[in-house]
């Protein structure tokens, strides 16, 4: 188990979005410790959600942080419509741009800044950032959508990361986000994940309140 706090991020992504403002107080009452804010262009994955604009009304709603999860293929030239609304900026590895260059810029801004690896990607990609990032973001899930199914082999990369985040005395969370709900979180903490992100596990419950708890553990 990783010694850092459990952070639960429910996916905005999951909720009805005809009443988002009432849905943010909902599950931030139930216990959501932060949002998470999936952005998605059409290019970088093969669907779309939401922008600055509807980023921007999350934040006016929301009392806790937010964290957002660029799914673009250029973070490093949008991110900083969304910075003013966010703490912690999450982009890609696999995205066409500077990484190093993208992580500084995010960090400068004020935010923390989060690195994202999909499935298909080998763990060398993002070996030599680790360094350089507050958050490590491993994708459970290949990104485009939610309520897939989580893919156990991911975890190998969570273990991966807690290894040499002891062995170098680095202080990056570890996320997970893709079919995250209580049996799978315990899975993913047990490898080392921090930080949960849950989006059809919380927003869709009959009961939100035990299901943030269960998914604490
Ligand atoms: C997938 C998104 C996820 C997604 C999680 O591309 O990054 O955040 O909304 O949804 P669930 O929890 O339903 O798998
Ligand atoms: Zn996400």
């Amino acid at each position: 188990m990783s010694s850092k706090p459990i952070i639960i991020a429910p996916s905005v992504f999951a909720c009805d979005f005809s009443r988002i403002g009432e849905e943010i107080t909902r599950i931030e009452k139930a216990g959501a410790d932060w949002f998470h804010v999936d952005i998605m262009d059409g290019h970088f994955v093969d669907n779309f959600t939401m922008g600055p604009a509807v980023t921007e009304a999350i934040y006016k709603v929301a009392k806790v942080p937010l964290d957002v999860h660029l799914m673009i293929e250029r973070p490093d030239h949008f991110f900083p419509r969304f910075q003013p609304f966010v703490r912690n900026v999450t982009f890609h590895v696999e995205a066409p741009c500077d990484t190093k260059a993208t992580a500084r810029t995010i960090r400068d801004s004020g935010c923390t800044a989060g690195l994202a690896i999909s499935p298909p990607t080998p763990f060398e990609k993002i070996e030599p950032f680790l360094d350089q990032i507050d958050l490590l973001l491993v994708m459970t899930v290949n990104p485009g959508f939610g309520g897939q199914a989580f893919l156990p082999e991911t975890m190998e990369k969570v273990k991966a990361a807690k290894k040499i985040r002891e062995r170098q005395g680095l202080d990056f969370h570890i996320e997970v986000d893709g079919g995250i709900r209580p049996d799978t979180a315990r899975v993913a903490t047990e490898a080392g994940a921090n930080v949960l992100v849950a989006g059809t596990a919380v927003f869709r419950s009959e009961d939100p309140v035990k299901e943030i708890a269960e998914l604490r553990g």
